[in-house]
């Protein structure tokens, strides 16, 4: 047999038939990649649905071939980021010199030296947001988690990005219109062939959720651009570029899309990875307890400071471990720009190749127990020696996220600011992963919040 006759076999052998794949996919398409990631026990295999046929990437050495090694070869295209190029443009989420300037831009923002200059005033925002909950608590009302989540982390966010230049109000139309594109996108993310002549579900209300972003951001580059300040925030960031050195200033619209890109990026990754959070510790009350005595004995009664961070090293872990289970980038595609070899598999030029860090984390090969949720993973030391990308939540290579700093400053803060005032009940799930831009569970999480004793306003 030649070695091309070989070739085919195994490529056949590795595909995985429509007929196989679609109605799993069509009923649970996160869980239905992982599945099929974990019975191919990590190699690269095809998903043939007819029109569609993407390969999927999960073992370690493999992703880090696409995102970093060869990633001039894998970009990002077609799946995914076309529908959703409709609202972040021409950016750093994007490829070639948008993402090279606006990333050359960026970087010195998000450095974790960067992050700690604004931490005190992102910690004073979470506790003053957190502190709206006490009514909720003292009548005993539960609140919806995603909701509570998206408005504590869009209120940090828009401090990062806006400085003080937004009023509540207008802040809090940026979150519900992102959320509407975030999920609206969903019917292109799974039919990724449909033309874009033709209206598909959701496409309205995307268009209408981009206008309303575009309403609230334009007038504050606007008024930006003429105040010519200093503040560290981002806009003044973006709006200085070129100023100082005599080079190119940005337009409006790459500063729009750089923002509102960023915007995106880190308001709804880190407000849907701690929705998920309150199921997990419900369910789990051995890691509830640890993460509480830890919060109790290092925060108290709070406010929770930047100086208790180092202190936070279990809830560390919990993070960690949140971010392996539900990562909220749970796919981010790349297109071939050439043909090339992968796994043993002929990657043609134009095919999608999904990397999905959900299906990378749960396979056997590289995780004891997979399934289950146990922060101990990440314990000093438990994960020497293990491989670069078997767990990557924020991705790798050039493309590696620039918010994994914030992410680590605000994140904590969230959980500690919470939980130095309540402890959640939450109703039994199951919770099921919902396929939007960022992962998240498709039932309500509902939480009632019972009042610490020793915390502020709490009834004696
Ligand atoms: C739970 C939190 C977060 C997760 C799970 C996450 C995940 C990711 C992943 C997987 C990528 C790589 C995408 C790719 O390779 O195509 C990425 C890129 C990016 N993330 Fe995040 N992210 C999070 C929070 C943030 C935050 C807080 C920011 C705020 C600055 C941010 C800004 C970005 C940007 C700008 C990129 C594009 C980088 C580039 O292409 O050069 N992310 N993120």
């Amino acid at each position: 047999m030649s070695i091309d006759a070989t070739a085919g076999a195994f490529q056949r052998s590795r595909t995985v038939p429509v007929h196989r794949a679609l109605p799993s996919l069509v009923r649970d398409p996160v869980n239905a990649l992982a599945e099929i990631g974990r019975r191919a026990k990590g190699e690269v295999v095809r998903l043939d649905l007819g029109l569609f046929r993407p390969y999927l990437v999960t073992h370690p050495d493999h992703v880090q071939r696409v995102l970093r090694a060869e990633w001039t070869a894998y970009r990002r295209d077609g799946m995914f980021w076309r529908p959703l190029r409709r609202m972040i443009g021409a950016s750093v989420l994007g490829e070639d010199e948008p993402w090279e300037s606006g990333r050359k831009v960026l970087q010195p923002l998000f450095t974790r030296r960067y992050i700690a200059t604004i931490a005190g005033e992102m910690a004073k925002v979470i506790t003053d947001c957190v502190s709206r909950l006490d009514e909720h608590a003292q009548a005993g009302r539960p609140v919806d988690g995603m909701e509570e989540m998206s408005r504590i982390v869009n209120r940090a966010v828009i401090r990062v990005l806006f400085g003080g230049r937004i009023t509540v109000e207008e802040g809090e139309r940026l979150a519900p219109a992102y959320d509407t594109a975030a999920t609206s996108i969903n019917f292109r993310l799974l039919m990724p062939f449909m033309p874009y002549s033709v209206r598909v579900p959701g496409d309205r209300a995307f268009m209408k959720a981009v206008k309303t972003v575009d309403d609230v951001v334009f007038p504050v580059i606007r008024e930006a651009r003429v105040e010519h300040g200093e503040s560290n925030d981002v806009i003044s960031a973006l709006c200085r570029v070129g100023r100082e050195d005599g080079g190119t200033e940005l337009d409006d619209r790459q500063i729009r899309d750089n923002l509102v890109s960023v915007y995106g990026a880190a308001s709804e990754s880190t407000a849907m990875t701690l929705t998920w959070l309150w199921p997990l510790l419900d369910a789990h009350p051995n890691v509830a307890a640890k993460l509480y005595e830890e919060i109790d004995r290092v925060v108290g009664a709070g406010p929770v400071t930047p100086e208790h961070l180092p202190e936070l090293r279990y809830t560390n872990m919990v993070l960690q471990e949140l971010l392996r289970l539900y990562p909220a980038g749970w796919i981010f595609p790349r297109m071939a720009a050439r043909t090339t070899e992968l796994g043993g598999m002929r990657i043609k030029a134009g095919s999608q190749v999904l990397i999905s860090p959900y299906a990378s984390h749960r396979l056997d090969e590289f995780w004891e127990r997979p399934l289950e949720f146990d922060p101990e993973r990440f314990a000093p030391g438990a994960r020497d020696g293990a491989h670069r990308y078997s767990y990557f939540p924020f991705g790798g290579g050039p493309h590696q996220c620039l918010g994994k700093h914030l992410f680590y400053v605000e994140a904590p803060l969230i959980v500690a600011a919470v939980l130095s005032r309540f402890r959640p009940e939450v109703a039994a799930g199951p919770y099921t992963p919902f396929p939007a831009a960022s992962l998240r569970p498709r039932e309500k999480v509902m939480m009632n919040l019972v009042p610490l004793r020793h915390a502020p306003g709490a009834a004696a």
